[in-house]
């Protein structure tokens, strides 16, 4: 019986697939008649290409393509933090609905930084407000309050080489971070035409007082002032006046040199004992005379 009943319903499951695929077949005729070759309604080449590497980490200009404003931004003004985005952004967490616009969470400095300025500069964002262009300062920076703290090295001159610079607040000169004011502003040079270029060459702007220079000064500087001395020696003979100023009143104003530290003892050791003096017979430094007379041993010069 059972066995009928199964012929019974094996015969009748057999039916009934006879009967779907009639169906399937003249169902996909009617189909392929009113579609002919098309399996997809758009035409998309494959491109298995796209598939042949693993995923890599999203680069700043894919960030890009969605944060234009923010990709520029830190493009032409990122400076040192132009490095992956990522290591300052957690990117599944920015971009999860419940925290994006503006409660995402913000990479701390410290994260990254120590103190640069000293242990009294801590909050960072009061002067770089923006970690995407790290080198604009806020317009508010308090820096006025601070100077001293990054720029003791200015100090320290300023206190120790007391001039009146030093009673002069630093931003009275340095109007804005940075800028470099000229001694023009408040100054008129010694000599009309003096260039602001050989100011500093003689006044360091933070001890004025303390006139240094270098050999390379030309002596016109000095004839600023000592228009008499550099008339004389200008307008002598003697081989002084291919010795400029600045090389024998070296570094420092008022300096005067020693002939003997350029010349050593010329003369017989007796000579010298006798006249430890050279301008005695020499004259005038400035000018020596061309030709003094001829030193005979046995005579007593001059
Ligand atoms: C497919 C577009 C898309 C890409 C690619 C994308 N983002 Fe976003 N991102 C968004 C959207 C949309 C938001 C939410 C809206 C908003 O706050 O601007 C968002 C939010 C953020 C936020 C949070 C903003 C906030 O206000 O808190 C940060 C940070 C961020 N994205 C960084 C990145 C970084 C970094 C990358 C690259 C690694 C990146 N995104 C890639 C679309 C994108
Ligand atoms: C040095 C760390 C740092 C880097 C690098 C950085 N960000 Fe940011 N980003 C921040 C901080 C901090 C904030 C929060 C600023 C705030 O709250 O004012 C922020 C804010 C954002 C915001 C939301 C506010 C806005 O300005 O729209 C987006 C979006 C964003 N960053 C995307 C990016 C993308 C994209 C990159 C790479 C091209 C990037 N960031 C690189 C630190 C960084
Ligand atoms: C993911 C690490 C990271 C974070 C977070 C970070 N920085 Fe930086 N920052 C750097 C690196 C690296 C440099 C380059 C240092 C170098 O070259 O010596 C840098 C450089 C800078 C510079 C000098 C920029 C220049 O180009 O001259 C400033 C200013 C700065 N960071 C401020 C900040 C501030 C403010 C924050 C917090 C809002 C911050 N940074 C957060 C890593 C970071
Ligand atoms: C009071 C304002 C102020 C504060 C606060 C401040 N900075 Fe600066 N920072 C400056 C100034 C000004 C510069 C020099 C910018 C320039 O080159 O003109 C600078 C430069 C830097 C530089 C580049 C230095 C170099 O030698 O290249 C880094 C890095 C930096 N700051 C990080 C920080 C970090 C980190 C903090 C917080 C701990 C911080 N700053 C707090 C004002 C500030
Ligand atoms: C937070 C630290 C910081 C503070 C505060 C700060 N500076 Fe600076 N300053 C710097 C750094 C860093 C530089 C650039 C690096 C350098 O050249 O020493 C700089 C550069 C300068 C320069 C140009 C140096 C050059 O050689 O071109 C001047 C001028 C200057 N600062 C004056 C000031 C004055 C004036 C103040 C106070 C009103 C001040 N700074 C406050 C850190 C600071
Ligand atoms: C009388 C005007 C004047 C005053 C006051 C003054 N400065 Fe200057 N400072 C200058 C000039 C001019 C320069 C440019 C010197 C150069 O190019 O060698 C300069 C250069 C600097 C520099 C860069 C070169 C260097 O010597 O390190 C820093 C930093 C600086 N000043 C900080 C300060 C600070 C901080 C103060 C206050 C404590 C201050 N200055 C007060 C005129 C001044
Ligand atoms: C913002 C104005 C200002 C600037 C810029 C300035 N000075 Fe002065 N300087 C002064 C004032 C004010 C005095 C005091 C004048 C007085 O009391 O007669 C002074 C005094 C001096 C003195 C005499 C110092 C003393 O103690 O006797 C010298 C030298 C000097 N300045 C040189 C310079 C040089 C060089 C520069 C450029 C590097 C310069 N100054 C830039 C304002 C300025
Ligand atoms: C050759 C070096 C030299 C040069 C260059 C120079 N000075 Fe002087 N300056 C001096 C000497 C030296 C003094 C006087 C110091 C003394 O009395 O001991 C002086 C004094 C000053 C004084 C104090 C007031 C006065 O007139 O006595 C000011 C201000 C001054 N110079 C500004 C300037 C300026 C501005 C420039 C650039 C145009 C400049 N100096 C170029 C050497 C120089
Ligand atoms: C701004 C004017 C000025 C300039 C520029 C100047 N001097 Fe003087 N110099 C003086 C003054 C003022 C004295 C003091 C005069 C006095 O005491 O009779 C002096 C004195 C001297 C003395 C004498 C020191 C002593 O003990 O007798 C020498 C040397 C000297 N200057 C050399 C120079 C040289 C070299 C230069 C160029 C590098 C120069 N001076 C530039 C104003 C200047
Ligand atoms: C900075 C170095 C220097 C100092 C200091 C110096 N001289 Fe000279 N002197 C020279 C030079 C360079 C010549 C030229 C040598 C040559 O061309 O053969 C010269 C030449 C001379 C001559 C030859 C003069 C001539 O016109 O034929 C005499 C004399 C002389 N010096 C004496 C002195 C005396 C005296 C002193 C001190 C008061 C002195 N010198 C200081 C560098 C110096
Ligand atoms: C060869 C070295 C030498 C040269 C070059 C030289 N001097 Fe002298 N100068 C001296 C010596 C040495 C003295 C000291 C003279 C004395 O003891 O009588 C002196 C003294 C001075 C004095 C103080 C005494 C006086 O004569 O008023 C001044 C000012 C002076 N020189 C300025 C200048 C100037 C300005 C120049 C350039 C035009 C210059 N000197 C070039 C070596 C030199
Ligand atoms: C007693 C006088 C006298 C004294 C002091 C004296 N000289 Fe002379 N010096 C002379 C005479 C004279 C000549 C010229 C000799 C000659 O042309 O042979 C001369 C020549 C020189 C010459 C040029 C030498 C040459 O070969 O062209 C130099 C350099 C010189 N002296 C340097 C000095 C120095 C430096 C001192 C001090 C240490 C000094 N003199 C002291 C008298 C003196």
């Amino acid at each position: 019986m059972g066995y009928g009943g199964f012929h019974t319903g094996q015969t009748r499951l057999v039916m009934h697939m006879a009967a779907i695929l009639t169906i399937l077949i003249f169902s996909g005729t009617a189909l392929a008649a009113a579609k002919p070759g098309k399996a997809a309604t758009v035409a998309i080449p494959t491109a298995p290409e796209l598939y042949s590497g693993e995923p890599q980490p999203l680069n700043p200009s894919h960030c890009g393509t969605c944060h234009p404003t923010v990709y520029r931004t830190v493009k032409d003004n990122g400076a040192r933090h132009r490095f992956a985005c990522q290591k300052c952004h957690n990117v599944p967490e920015s971009h999860n609905p419940a925290t994006v616009s503006g409660k995402a969470p913000k990479p701390k400095c410290a994260s990254c930084h120590d103190r640069p300025h000293g242990q009294k500069v801590i909050m960072c964002t009061e002067c770089h407000s923006l970690p995407h262009t790290p080198q604009k300062l806020s317009k508010k920076a308090p820096i006025t309050k601070f100077c001293f703290e990054c720029h003791g090295s200015v100090r320290d001159k300023l206190a120790t080489f007391v001039s009146k610079h030093t009673k002069i607040p630093c931003i009275t000169c340095h109007t804005s971070h940075g800028f470099k004011p000229s001694c023009f502003t408040c100054h008129k040079p010694h000599q009309q035409g003096q260039s602001l270029s050989t100011c500093l060459a003689c006044h360091p702007a933070h001890m004025p007082r303390q006139v240094q220079y270098g050999k390379d000064l030309p002596s016109e500087a000095c004839g600023s002032c000592h228009a008499k001395t550099f008339a004389t020696w200008n307008k002598g003979l003697s081989k002084h006046k291919k010795v400029s100023c600045a090389t024998c009143h070296k570094d420092r104003h008022r300096m005067i040199p020693d002939c003997i530290s350029c010349h050593g003892k010329p003369h017989t050791p007796t000579h010298h004992n006798r006249f430890p003096r050279c301008l005695t017979c020499h004259i005038d430094v400035h000018d020596i005379p061309v030709m003094p007379p001829k030193l005979n041993q046995k005579e007593k010069p001059l």
